[in-house]
């Protein structure tokens, strides 16, 4: 096994779309930031210099960090963050996990911008893919363009508005065709072109492996290439049993590994990225649409039938309200190989309904929630996470880690729903204004213990204030198997006899289809401090997390080690002079 080293300056580059330059914060100059590329069984050894004038951490979303909870890179939860000016090296081992995983800054909005793909080979290289060896693997890296400082994104989002901005959704760092640039003439010029696409060159008749990553903020994607079907071959880093379809759903955090073979007439063909949107428009959610390109490559001389001459191919999409597609696209997803029985019941069991909820400013007293008083909050069971003070002493890793966290006010999360409740009642959608449906809310540090080994049972169910929009939850540190999902409200004794417990999907971020539930099953079997959260920014800026604590096994190779010695510090008095 080798050391896969990267050095990644994080830093502030001007960047032009949209007709607008941005000042936007990427590692070494890229958007999207640098691949890695290991072997199983690597260790992946990151120097992260921070050049920006932000605190940054960043997590390898995907990577179980085995009794290696120190370089999951969550602020104040795992570490404190590294301060502008410092740095800190992430070492971890890719040990018992192939395939597509990607990193990102775990800081703000800031991911939009800092993100790449993180890929782990086979060790017995290629030829030991469960499907037919490639002709060439490809990252395509779904993400969104915003034309303003991603950090006031998230202070907007926090205050519950979204300022006047615009956005687009990209394919590999580009917007495509759909949006309209600038020539270097300027916008003054009236000579508006546009916007360069990805482009994926093909040779006929040779399959590709497309890793898709959604590395978005906002949307869940459907996506597709005209004239083409894909072969589902992993999702999430967990090969599945190959099946065929020709459009791919994938929400935020979500990747999925498809094969397509280049199969169709020499010519051009759209691969599109289409954001989905809830049934009812929500003006809080930008629309968007982007398309790349995949064109053949033919050794003929004659350039008519290179295909360049006839019109690029554009495939039919799903209607950008369908929920249904994703419903049977995750539905589909079995596990090929399983690293594990599924352990045949659960220890411990928790019910975790998605929300929207109001608090009250502070100093102000609420008559109704939703009033002007009061902001809006994403929750679980009508709980929005407080997130531990930037200014405090250690991180929750730490002071777990250390015995100090008896003090720490900490509320669980509940066994059973808080309250009978119509989750998804028809009656409660007419899309009115949201304030009236929304339930008071409390802020907290919402955290459940787990003894070490435990089977743990999470039922997600999300709720018709969520307006039909799925919910990625992702956790951080373990794998899940996906049980079951279903449309409505989840009821036991129909529910859990339907519960796959011969080959269910392996995942570490599962779609909670809108208006419906997903129930999992994981082994707490990773010592540590481990966020859980929606993977949409807009629900988890609001506070749709919580944090598993999983104790320390009774032995030392089931016990958290000690963390780094260069570990970062929380001490802001040093640290505000370097700034
Ligand atoms: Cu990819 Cu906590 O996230």
């Amino acid at each position: 096994a080798a050391v896969v080293e990267h050095t990644f300056v994080v830093r502030q580059v001007k960047m032009t779309h949209l007709c607008k330059e941005t000042l936007v914060t990427v590692v070494n100059g890229q958007l999207p930031g640098p691949a890695i590329e290991a072997t199983e069984g690597d260790t992946v050894a990151v120097h992260v210099v921070n050049e920006s004038p932000y605190n940054m951490t960043i997590h390898w979303h995907g990577v179980r960090q085995r009794l290696n909870c120190w370089a999951d890179g969550v602020p104040m939860v795992t570490q404190c963050p590294i301060r502008p000016g410092r740095s800190f090296t992430y070492r971890f081992a890719v040990a018992g996990q192939e395939g597509t995983l990607w990193w990102h800054a775990h800081v703000a909005c800031l991911r939009a911008s800092l993100h790449g793909a993180l890929i782990v080979r086979p060790r017995n290289g290629a030829s030991s893919y469960p499907f037919p060896k490639p002709h060439m693997e490809v990252p395509v890296v779904i993400g969104d363009w915003w034309d303003m400082d991603l950090e006031q994104l998230d202070r907007n989002m926090m205050d519950g508005y979204f300022a006047d901005s615009q956005t687009a959704s990209t394919i590999n760092g580009k917007l495509g065709d759909l949006y309209a640039g600038c020539s270097s003439a300027g916008a003054g010029a009236g000579a508006v072109e546009e916007e360069d696409g990805y482009v994926l060159d093909v040779e006929p008749g040779k399959t590709y492996l497309l890793r898709l990553i959604n590395a978005g903020l906002y949307a869940e994607y459907y996506v597709k290439v005209a004239g083409h079907r894909f072969t589902v071959v992993a999702a999430d880093a967990n090969y599945v049993t190959p099946f065929a379809t020709d459009v791919v759903a994938i929400a935020p955090g979500e990747t999925v590994d498809v094969l397509m073979v280049a199969d169709a007439a020499p010519g051009r063909y759209y691969m599109v990225a289409l954001a989905m949107q809830p049934p009812e428009p929500d003006p809080q959610v930008p629309v968007a649409s982007t398309r790349g390109m995949v064109r053949y490559r033919s050794r003929s001389v004659v350039p008519s039938s290179n295909g360049e001459d006839v019109p690029a191919v554009v495939p039919d999409m799903p209607d950008m309200h369908d929920v249904d597609t994703t419903f049977y696209f995750h539905g589909n997803l079995t596990s090929l190989r399983r690293p594990a029985p599924v352990p045949g019941r659960a220890d411990e069991r928790m019910f975790v309904t998605l929300g929207v909820g109001s608090i009250c400013r502070e100093g102000e007293t609420c008559e109704r929630s939703g009033s002007n008083e009061s902001i809006i909050v994403a929750t679980m069971n009508d709980v929005s996470f407080e997130d531990p003070p930037a200014a405090a002493a250690a991180s929750l890793l730490e002071a777990h880690y250390h015995h100090r966290d008896d003090g720490v006010e900490l509320r669980t999360l509940p066994d059973a729903p808080l309250r009978v409740f119509n989750f998804t009642d028809e009656a409660l959608i007419p899309w009115g204004p949201v304030e009236a449906r929304l339930e008071p809310t409390e802020k907290e540090t919402l955290v459940r213990r787990f003894r070490h080994g435990a089977v743990v049972d999470v039922v997600f169910q999300s709720t018709s204030v969520m307006q039909s929009g799925s919910n990625p939850m992702h956790l951080h540190g373990h794998d899940m198997f996906v049980l079951a999902q279903g449309f409505g409200n989840y009821d036991a004794a129909r529910d859990v006899p339907r519960y796959n417990l011969v080959d269910p999907p392996v995942k570490n971020t599962v779609v909670v289809p809108g208006l419906g539930w997903a129930a999992v099953r994981f082994v707490a079997d990773n010592p540590g401090v481990w966020y859980m959260h929606c993977h949409f920014e807009f629900h988890m800026s609001m506070g749709m997390i919580a944090v598993f604590i999983v104790e320390d096994g009774s032995s030392v190779d089931s016990s958290l080690p000690p963390p780094p010695v260069d570990f970062p510090k929380c001490d802001s008095e040093e640290s505000l002079a370097v700034v």
